[in-house]
């Protein structure tokens, strides 16, 4: 069968490959694949940055975001036959630890997790994988095309849940949010935030381009300019770039008791100038907490598959801003100006 390829760590390795069947080792569950999305972490693997291959092997088949209908289940799985299904990204640590043990890989605290598509273990972007039926997220119908936004979702729906953890710490009655980044990861915190009722003010760069009008369709406010000149202290920041300095930003105009979640990863080294001892005193005299962000479990996609059934389906649609089939999986991995969500379609 065909799949997309990468030997991680070395730059243009990319290629269509003929692989073997997927093995049943990865489990009873065999899905036909129907789409995957492109994510930074992809563009980063493509690069030579960041990815690990099987042990033993030198190549990794790529793809974390997925969407797929079950050609085969066992009897009395919780998914069955033509169920469209989202393959969880990470798998616990074999130890395990106690957060794994638990079901809360996000959390593992040994790092020997693996994730699909990313790290030790091969990814959705193949014609067919298999997969053990709990990390197979069944989808609402309904939803069609657009599960391929669940993974996304999953991580989003993560980092909310954890400014809710440390926003009850005390009363917590959030008003503001700051969002920085309007890519997917940024749009679809927004769409979280606007679901919850809230004052939602996306920041990026870009004037023209599909993302200031899906800010404001969504109901929220579009900035270019800097988190200080039109939203100073923010009760939440929610930060979906990795870029240092927009971090730094959004540490330094929290408001008073205000939670700053930070999603992005960072890529290099990046030196800044920080003024250490004022946001020191800034976040101890304000009760402010900044809390890192990554990866999503069960609950997450449960929370995820919440939020994308209860969101306008035409917005969801223009997050996708190009479709691509799997021989074009080059154009695919070249980032556009206008592009929110790159999909390859795998299947039909
Ligand atoms: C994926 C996560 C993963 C993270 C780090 C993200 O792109 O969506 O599932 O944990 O990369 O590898």
């Amino acid at each position: 069968m065909k799949a997309l390829t990468v030997q991680p760590l070395t730059a243009g390795s990319a290629r269509l490959d003929d692989i073997a069947e997927p093995p049943d080792s990865d489990g009873p569950v065999l899905v036909e694949t129907l789409a995957i999305g492109v994510c930074g972490t992809d563009m980063e693997i493509v690069s030579g940055a960041y990815g690990w291959a099987p042990p033993g092997r030198d190549r990794l088949v790529l793809g974390h975001e997925s969407l797929g209908r079950v050609l085969e289940a066992p009897t009395g799985a919780a998914v069955g036959a033509g169920d469209l299904v989202v393959g969880i990204v990470r798998r616990p640590d074999p130890v395990p630890c106690g957060n794994c043990a638990v079901g809360e890989w996000d959390f593992c605290h040994n790092g020997l997790y693996t994730e699909r598509g990313i790290k030790s273990h091969d990814g959705y972007c193949s014609e067919r994988y298999r997969i053990h039926p709990e990390f197979a997220v069944k989808i609402d119908p309904g939803l069609g095309a657009l599960g391929v936004l669940m993974e996304p979702t999953s991580i989003v729906a993560k980092a909310w849940e954890q400014v809710d953890h440390v926003g009850g710490r005390a009363h917590w009655d959030p008003h503001v949010v700051v969002v920085t980044g309007a890519g997917p990861i940024g749009l679809l915190t927004a769409l979280i935030g606007v679901q919850r009722g809230l004052d939602v003010h996306v920041f990026d760069q870009v004037t023209t381009g599909p993302k200031p009008d899906l800010v404001a369709d969504l109901g929220a406010t579009y900035h270019t300019g800097r988190i200080e000149h039109s939203c100073p202290h923010p009760d939440i920041v929610i930060e979906c770039t990795g870029v240092a300095s927009l971090v730094f930003d959004a540490m330094e105009h929290l408001g008073p008791g205000g939670v700053a979640c930070l999603t992005g990863v960072s890529g290099g080294k990046h030196a800044l100038r920080v003024d250490a001892s004022m946001l020191n005193r800034g976040m101890v005299l304000e009760n402010q907490a900044v809390v890192g962000s990554v990866n999503a479990n069960r609950r997450h996609y449960d929370a995820a598959a919440a939020a994308l059934v209860a969101a306008d389906r035409s917005w969801l649609q223009r997050l996708v801003t190009r479709h691509l089939p799997l021989e074009h999986w080059q154009d695919a991995l070249m980032r556009q100006p206008d592009d929110v969500k790159v999909v390859i379609e795998v299947g039909t």
